[in-house]
């Protein structure tokens, strides 16, 4: 059970006005630079965010709404997340399906966690390990729209 998983990222750019104004989707290549759909260059500014831990949860939720960690790093200025993500919750159906968060850090008697994820994210603690991983990721695009 003491295993450390390989972990994999999942990349993801998203709009932050005040560094990139006009970037259009989907981007990608020329040459060396990354572009958007206008062959503008667009140039990444990312942060890490570690979800490939044990609990297979983006760390710091017990202590912040995700919509409010995703809004803080917009308003940082970064364009883009480095999620990082536990191989085992692409491969083991069952851990991604099956397991919910709450369940995740029960599993590791995370007692103070549960409580403090109950009060910061309750949408997210009864729901699968992918499912929470999925709300990571749309925190952002809600914040796109939102702002
Ligand atoms: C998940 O649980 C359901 C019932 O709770 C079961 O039918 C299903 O086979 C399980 N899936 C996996 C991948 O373990
Ligand atoms: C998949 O995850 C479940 C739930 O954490 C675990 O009980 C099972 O041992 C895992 N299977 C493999 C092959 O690691």
């Amino acid at each position: 059970m003491f295993c450390f998983f390989p972990f994999f990222c999942f990349f993801f750019s998203f709009l932050a006005q005040n560094t990139v104004p006009n970037m259009a989707y989907p981007l990608s290549t020329s040459s060396r630079w990354i572009v958007d759909e206008n062959g503008q260059r667009v140039k990444l500014a990312c942060v890490n965010w570690p979800s490939h831990l044990q609990p297979v949860v983006a760390e710091g939720l017990s202590k912040q709404p995700v919509d409010a960690v995703a809004k803080k790093i917009v308003e940082m200025g970064f364009n883009c997340v480095r999620l990082t993500w536990a191989l085992d919750l692409m491969t083991n159906e069952t851990l991604a399906n099956n397991v919910t968060v709450r369940q995740s850090f029960q599993s590791f008697g995370l007692k103070d966690d549960i409580v403090g994820f109950q009060t910061n994210n309750p949408s997210i603690i009864d729901i699968s390990l992918i499912e929470a991983f999925k709300k990571v990721t749309l925190a952002f695009e809600f914040d796109q729209q939102g702002s």
